[in-house]
């Protein structure tokens, strides 16, 4: 029987995240290069007053460090490093090799990004970098060298913060220097052109390569480019920003060891980096995961549920705690629209991340820019200066994570995983599918938030990771699947786990060629099921569910637990009058036994829901999106029969998690998101006594917390008193 409690990546249980600080970190970018100097006492005195004890300084500070080429002027940032650590704040250096000076730009040309029109963009925004170029790559480590070698020893050192999020707005670069970079990369992953030639399948439209120097990025072309080439652009793209993080690492390990060296990744908004990938580069002695967070006013999902999906993936990649290294107080400037946070959303907002395993809250940025484009983006000290709604919460928010200081090193309980592949999702959302409403990433976002929204906590995974320790797992679109991977859920669920795969899963190998039949290729035996043929919904039309005829659908529940059959009853989706997006599919069950089936659509009457028992588990397949009210209601009704429960029952809109030493004390996190008082009472077997260890209350079977409120209960284990 799978156990209870999984993790994904191997981080131990570190007293500290960030040792020099030795608490939960607070504080955000500090940019003294934007102000005179006279500013920077007060500054420092400010945020003593805040609570702050780590500020990222120098992230864009490049021109200001080296303003001509090879001169290096660091008198002010040892004064302000000095400053800071005579106020006892600490410092996250950045190498603030993101945005190179203009002078930079403008003598190397060739180090400035290409389109995929040829177009080369210019300096004069950030970014403005090809990541595969060797004149850059020894500029930002020279630099880095520079800077490690000058404050390896200073005291106010805690981190180092490598670049700033990778290839946000850098992430393909279609210039020659890429291109012959591409090449080496390509003769690297495959012998010899034929291996090239087989795996892109280019007898298709007469695109066989006979000489390596023929190949290109896939660059603006007539129609479609060829969809291994893109694939493979993909990975290469990813693993040459990565490069260069390593090549700044290591100099920072070599250099100034003992300190701990990050990136902040971007976890939920940018999907053009395999990020399972760099965690493996971000874990380990020295090295920690951090993560930069913003609520998208347009997205569908609720902004609890935004930062419980970022946090989520966050702690996922770190395989234990992380460092919210980026979010705002309130608005941003970069939407159409930017919505300020209500009162009380800034605090919930934070403390909803260190409740899903954030060691702290830093945010972009301490003092608000009086010019250039970001000078209408929220900061620790806005334009309004110190009698704002802002800097109340601010300070508010820093007594809050001085109380928390229990909870360092605790790691937050998720019983459920839900696998997420790059190179799957990065094929899925190619052009030329059966239909440009079948996205990848959204879709496993959407599936986590449906669970968000029945109150149960999950780690994402990739598929190939050990999944032993969950009781659930899903599979909301997992196009691309490779061997192993298949090998892996298929023995996930012969020892008894429970899988739930979306549809247009298992399709095609790691090259984006298609599985022999039958459809779905490498997961048909697993789920007992033969794919016809795919019939997607036209814009906007849905199709309804039914109970299937036949024993299934006739019988009363039966008892809980995930080997059962499952029973109408059990699973009373059908009973709501489930209806079906995006996709149908003509399916047969090899296997399986059909739970519902469409009443209507393009194949009415086929099986939409199945189950498949194998081994001692079973595997569930939905060949057609779920609407987000059955898809909840299945969600639900799967965590039930696998034993898995909300961190505590709560009233709707009061968000419960709970984090937990290796010696057993726990903490449960209740976010208030409604405007009225909550109360939360005992339930069966969780007692939901302790204490606040925001307030100093005492909770004894039953509590309050107060509207837009929250509450970190430090439990009492049960039996004490
Ligand atoms: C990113 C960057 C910051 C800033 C913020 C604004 O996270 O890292 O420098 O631009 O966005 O939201």
């Amino acid at each position: 029987m799978v156990g209870f409690h999984g993790t994904v990546g191997s981080a131990g249980e570190a007293a500290h995240l960030v040792p020099a600080v030795g608490r939960l970190s607070y504080g955000g970018d500090y940019n003294p290069e934007q102000w005179p100097e006279e500013v920077w006492p007060q500054d420092v005195a400010l945020m003593r007053e805040a609570g702050v004890n780590l500020v990222s300084v120098a992230v864009f500070g490049w021109a200001w460090l080296e303003p001509a080429p090879g001169e290096y002027t660091f008198d002010r940032l040892d004064r302000i490093l000095d400053l800071l650590h005579d106020g006892g704040i600490r410092v996250d250096l950045a190498t603030a090799t993101a945005s190179p000076p203009i002078w930079f730009s403008h003598a190397h040309p060739q180090t400035l990004p290409v389109d995929v029109d040829g177009r080369r963009l210019t300096y004069g925004s950030r970014q403005a970098i090809c990541p595969s170029s060797p004149a850059y790559r020894s500029a930002a480590t020279r630099l880095t060298e520079q800077l490690a070698r000058r404050y390896h020893d200073h005291p106010a050192l805690a981190l180092w913060h490598v670049h700033n999020e990778y290839a946000c707005h850098n992430a393909h670069c279609y210039c020659d220097v890429s291109a012959a970079a591409f090449r080496r990369w390509l003769g690297k992953r495959y012998d010899d052109l034929a291996a090239l030639n087989d795996a892109w399948g280019t007898a298709f439209w007469s695109q066989t390569y006979t000489d390596w120097a023929q190949v290109q990025p896939p660059r603006a072309t007539p129609t479609s480019s060829n969809p291994g080439q893109v694939l493979d652009w993909r990975r290469f793209s990813s693993d040459e920003h990565l490069a260069c993080f390593i090549a700044e690492r290591d100099l920072l390990h070599a250099i100034s060891p003992g300190v701990p060296v990050t990136t902040n990744l971007m976890s939920a908004s940018c999907a053009n980096l395999d990020y399972w990938a760099w965690a493996r580069e971000l874990t380990g002695p020295d090295r920690l995961v951090s993560n930069d967070h913003y609520l998208v006013a347009t997205d569908p999902r609720e902004p609890p549920a935004q930062i419980a999906y970022a946090a989520d993936l966050t702690r996922s990649f770190a395989g234990g705690p992380w460092l919210l290294m980026e979010h705002s107080t309130s608005a941003v400037n970069w939407q159409p629209r930017n919505l300020a946070k209500p009162a009380g959303q800034l605090i919930r907002d934070a403390l909803g991340h260190v409740a899903r395993g954030s060691e702290g809250a830093m945010y972009f940025q301490w003092r608000a820019s009086r010019a250039g484009s970001e000078k209408w983006h929220s900061a620790m000290l806005p334009h309004a200066g110190t009698e704002s709604k802002i800097w109340r919460e601010v300070t508010r928010l820093g007594r809050h994570l001085a109380a928390l200081a229990d909870i360092e090193g605790s790691r937050t309980e998720a019983p459920v995983a839900v696998l997420l592949d790059y190179a799957s999702g990065w094929a899925q959302e190619a052009p030329n599918q059966p239909s440009t409403d079948m996205t990848a990433f959204a879709e496993i976002a959407r599936w986590h938030a449906a669970l968000w929204r029945a109150g149960i906590t999950a780690d994402l995974a990739p598929p190939q990771a050990d999944l032993t320790g969950y009781r659930l797992v899903l599979a909301p679109a997992l196009y691309l699947i490779d061997d192993a991977a298949a090998v892996n859920l298929r023995g996930y669920v012969e020892r008894g786990g429970t899988l739930l795969v979306g549809p247009y899963s298992g399709m095609v190998d790691e090259y984006d060629r298609v599985r022999p039949a039958p459809l779905p290729g490498a997961l048909a035996g697993l789920l007992g099921i033969r794919v016809d043929e795919f019939h997607p919904l036209p814009a906007e039309k849905t199709v309804g569910l039914a109970v299937a005829a036949g024993p299934a659908g006739g019988t009363a529940g039966g008892p809980v637990g995930s080997t059962n059959p499952p029973t109408a009853s059990g699973i009373d989706l059908l009973a709501s009058g489930a209806i079906g997006l995006v996709w149908t599919e003509s399916l047969e069950p090899a296997g399986a036994e059909v739970l519902a089936r469409y009443v209507d659509g393009p194949v009415a009457g086929q099986p939409a829901l199945t189950w498949h028992r194998v081994g001692a588990g079973l595997a569930w397949y939905a060949g057609t999106r779920l609407a987000d009210g059955p898809l909840r209601t299945l969600l639900g009704a799967l965590a039930g029969r696998t034993g898995v429960k909300p961190a505590h029952p709560v009233p709707p809109g009061v968000e419960a998690v709970r984090r937990r030493h290796t010696d057993g004390r726990s903490y449960l996190f209740l976010l208030n998101h409604t405007a009225a008082a909550a109360q939360v009472d005992a339930a069966g077997t969780a007692p939901l006594t302790g204490t606040d260890l925001l307030t100093g209350d005492r909770w004894a079977g039953t509590g309050t917390i107060p509207a837009g409120g929250v509450v970190v209960l430090a439990e009492q284990p049960s039996g004490t008193r």
